[in-house]
């Protein structure tokens, strides 16, 4: 399995309607914090977050979180 490398050193501020995502847990997206299908062959998968009612949320850019796909402040001992 590969390992996940950093997008970004801090996290992604969404406002996020209700529904269904597909945070990126492999940092290859194109299209963070959500998952393109970069992972393919990583041995990686993307993490789903369900949404019930219209939220901001800190998506994790770094990968590094213990709470995917939240931001937990891993990323400022990077
Ligand atoms: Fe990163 Fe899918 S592209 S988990
Ligand atoms: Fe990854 Fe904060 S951006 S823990």
């Amino acid at each position: 399995m590969s390992d996940a490398v950093v997008a970004q050193k801090e996290p992604y501020e969404v406002e996020l309607e209700p529904g269904t995502y597909w945070w990126c847990a492999c940092g290859r997206s194109k299209s963070q914090p959500f998952c393109d299908g970069s992972h393919e062959g990583t041995g990686l998968s993307p993490v789903e977050l369900k949404v019930s009612k219209t939220e901001t949320f800190w998506l994790c850019g770094c990968k590094a979180t213990k709470d995917q796909p939240h931001c937990d402040g891993a990323h400022n001992k990077l």
